[in-house]
């Protein structure tokens, strides 16, 4: 049993870089050459997952870099329809075309700048899931509801309410990112590594409510908020973190590189493989 109450389950660790709305078609081309490449030479490889993320136009093009790679490809949101009158919208089934396997949802950005609400984003897991897309759902808490002594709240709701009508069948195609929104991007304060650990310990607690003990066991749970090369050892490591999703660091190959090489120590001591 580790501190949390749960059984150790060797689950694995998964790194995803999210490159938001960053990159130029030429800096994309760089970057995932530059990841494919390092990645291939890179030993250990085989005991994490990778994946990255970039900005819808640049799919097909970083698709194509990563083919024959052991980088999937991901992407940063949908619209929950196959297809119709959406203008300026992304269909599941157009990701999946472009040879996407993953998609970020309920990220924080998206929640707190475009108003995305927990109903709308629980739409898009159901379609993604059904549409063949693995599902990252981002949850967290801003600021002033942790210090209001709501972060357990919010998780709770946001996992609830984000997982509606999931069956546990397809949970091994859902990762939970937990991203504290005042630990994301420059401007973030580093959340410690027992913040992180406490997190997930609730995280996966609600999850064995409603799942039961061995779908919570098995949940890969992410940490994403200003991970870095500097602190990812550490992170990577806490009780209960399988692995990183990853903003700015994920926009500099040697960065990500040296969070993949922290997760794949990682995953060698406590035996785990992808
Ligand atoms: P940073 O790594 O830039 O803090 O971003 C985290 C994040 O939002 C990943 O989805």
């Amino acid at each position: 049993m580790n501190p949390q109450g749960f059984v150790d389950t060797v689950r694995h660790n998964f790194i995803v870089g999210n490159w938001k709305m960053h990159t130029t078609a030429a800096e994309a081309t760089q970057l995932a050459k530059a990841i494919a490449n390092g990645m291939g030479v890179m030993s250990g490889k085989d005991r994490v997952s990778v994946a990255v993320c970039p900005p819808f136009p640049y799919l097909a093009l970083v698709g194509e870099i990563l083919k024959g790679s052991c980088v999937a490809l991901g992407a940063q949101n949908l619209y929950p329809e196959k297809e119709g009158a959406f203008t300026g919208e992304v269909s599941p089934t157009m990701l999946r075309d472009l040879g996407c396997i993953y998609v970020i949802l309920g990220h924080s950005e998206r929640r707190h700048k475009l108003g995305e609400s927990d109903a709308f984003i629980n739409q898009k897991v159901r379609v993604a899931l059904t549409a063949g897309l693995d599902v990252i759902l981002c949850v967290g808490e801003t600021s002033d509801q942790r210090k209001a002594n709501q972060t357990e709240a919010v998780l709770d709701r946001q996992l609830v309410q984000g997982l509606v009508d999931v069956p546990a069948e397809v949970l091994t195609r859902v990762t939970i990112a937990y991203e504290p929104v005042w630990a994301i991007g420059a401007s973030g304060h580093e959340a410690t590594p027992q913040q992180v650990q406490d997190a997930h310990s609730l995280i996966r607690r609600r999850f064995a409510r409603m799942y039961g003990e061995k779908s919570a066991q098995a949940v890969v749970i992410q940490y994403g908020g200003s991970v870095k090369p500097e602190n990812a050892a550490s992170m990577l490591t806490a009780n209960g973190v399988d692995g990183a999703l990853i903003g700015g660091a994920s926009l500099h190959a040697d960065q990500f590189l040296a969070i993949v090489r922290a997760g794949i120590v990682e995953a060698q001591t406590k035996g785990k493989s992808a």
